[in-house]
């Protein structure tokens, strides 16, 4: 029975009334319907409890956001003291405790070129808020022309509209094009490389920044700036960069004048080994956008920071008008934030980066291993960040209609392994307080579920 505001509810009331009532995101709704799901109910740890009373490691954290654990005291704790004082208060032209010392936090650990933080609650958004930002920019400079910006294929930064504009996933944005504003797309730097060059290599990174370099001798007089996600195209499959691409590109950008927009909502707080990736290439954009980790996966926000000289193009006299025109009701949200500095506390004093260090060096030992197994294609990594791309033993895709890694993922639930893959890519993505063995019960798990899924398929 799951316990909800004192009236029990027992399990098939609640799965009658989700098929009923919930429409999920990124999902089938024909097919969920017809198949069992999991409701979760609780977690502890890396431990998610369904309300059946199974329990799965959740290998995808939450997804990618959950970094510290589920149900952390720390964070509780940090949360119930917040909502003890106040739960919401409007930043539109006022402020708030939490959100003040978050911005300073924030600042303090990224590059020092940023030095403000706009708020919002969903990677998308901080995304749009980017993308818009920077258009407003120029455009309160009196460059009124610019309306370009240059963006990659398989590049993917949330679901609204401008954030969809900049993406290139075709099976996710294909229906919305009559709507998307025109960009210029670089093809995507893995796939490329690899079809070319066979790997993401020094050659290869030439290549792609000259035809960069094109695009911008011709247009940059019309272009806003560039848009990326850093380090590696995570929805796309986990596609990492060629080494260095990121550099090329920053410098690219400070050649020709345009922005640089780097997104790092699913490698931040961690996920690469660092606390943010633009550290591993020394990269200073204009704009990088955070979510996810950035409440430890406990509530949704966001963040768009920014240089001074941003800023600064917005600053004038009232009745100038020049002001960003953009806000939410819930920018800045009280409880978001105190959960977020909590969050960035435990990483301090428990030194979860160092820790995270000996178990991306076990993963990728691991990894090795599936290389065996034949219809393992690709497997690709970037720190804690995995991708491992299922194809037929002939190297040919499955049909789409097929849903391999779904059916995998469902396999895996069978040893207590919650998994949720991109189209037929296997994605780990774990929490960063897992154990060392608890990584190799996933890894296991998923050997296990890929071999049990298609031995004798051909
Ligand atoms: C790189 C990147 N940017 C943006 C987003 C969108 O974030 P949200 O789902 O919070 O809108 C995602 C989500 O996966 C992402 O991977």
């Amino acid at each position: 029975m799951a316990l909800l505001f004192g009236e029990e509810i027992n399990p098939e009331t609640l799965e009658r009334w989700d098929k009923e009532y919930f429409w999920h995101p990124f999902t089938q709704m024909k097919v969920y319907r017809e198949e069992d799901n999991l409701i979760f109910e609780r977690g502890e740890g890396v431990y998610l409890y369904d309300i059946k009373g199974n329990k799965y490691i959740d290998a995808i954290s939450s997804l990618w956001c959950n970094v510290h654990g589920h149900n952390h005291p720390r964070l509780n704790n940090a949360l119930l003291k917040q909502v003890c004082k106040v739960a919401h208060t409007t930043t539109l032209g006022s402020s708030n405790v939490p959100a003040i010392v978050l911005a300073k936090r924030l600042v303090d650990i990224t590059p020092p070129c940023l030095t403000k933080v706009f708020y919002s609650e969903d990677g998308a958004e901080a995304n749009e808020i980017a993308l818009k930002m920077a258009y407003h920019y120029f455009y309160n400079r009196g460059e009124k022309d610019r309306k370009y910006f240059i963006t990659l294929s398989n590049a993917y930064h949330g679901d609204t509209i401008g954030a969809v504009s900049v993406g290139g996933i075709e099976i996710f944005h294909e229906a919305y094009k009559p709507l998307l504003f025109k960009t210029f797309k670089l093809p995507s730097p893995y796939l490329f490389c690899k079809e070319k060059y066979g790997e993401p290599n020094e050659e290869c990174k030439q290549e792609l920044l000259r035809m960069l370099k094109d695009i911008l001798e011709k247009y940059h007089k019309e272009v806003i700036g560039i848009t990326l996600e850093s380090g590696i195209q995570a929805a796309a499959g986990m596609l990492p960069y060629p080494k260095g691409f990121m550099k090329g590109v920053e410098s690219l950008a400070k050649e020709y004048g345009v922005l640089l927009i780097v997104d790092e909502v699913a490698t931040g707080f961690g996920r690469t080994g660092t606390m943010f990736y633009i550290e591993q290439e020394k990269v200073c954009p204009d704009f990088m956008t955070l979510g996810k980790g950035i409440t430890g996966g406990y509530l949704p926000l966001a963040a768009t920071l920014t240089t001074e000289e941003i800023f600064e193009a917005f600053l004038g006299e009232f009745g100038e008008a020049k002001h960003f025109y953009h806000g939410h009701t819930y920018t800045g949200n009280n409880l978001a934030c105190a959960v977020a500095i909590e969050n960035l506390n435990i990483f301090r004093d428990e030194n979860t980066l160092t820790h995270l260090r000996p178990k991306i060096k076990h993963l990728s030992k691991r990894l090795e291993e599936f290389w065996n197994l034949p219809w393992v294609y690709d497997i690709r990594q970037l720190g804690f960040m995995v991708g491992i791309e299922l194809r037929k033993p002939n190297g040919e895709p499955f049909p789409y209609g097929d849903r391999i890694g779904f059916k995998v993922a469902y396999k895996a639930r069978e040893r207590g392994v919650f998994l949720r893959p991109l189209g037929d890519v296997m994605v780990l993505m774990m929490p960063l307080v897992i154990k060392i063995e608890e990584i190799d019960y996933v890894l296991d798990t998923l050997k296990w579920a890929i071999e049990e899924t298609l031995k004798g398929s051909s």
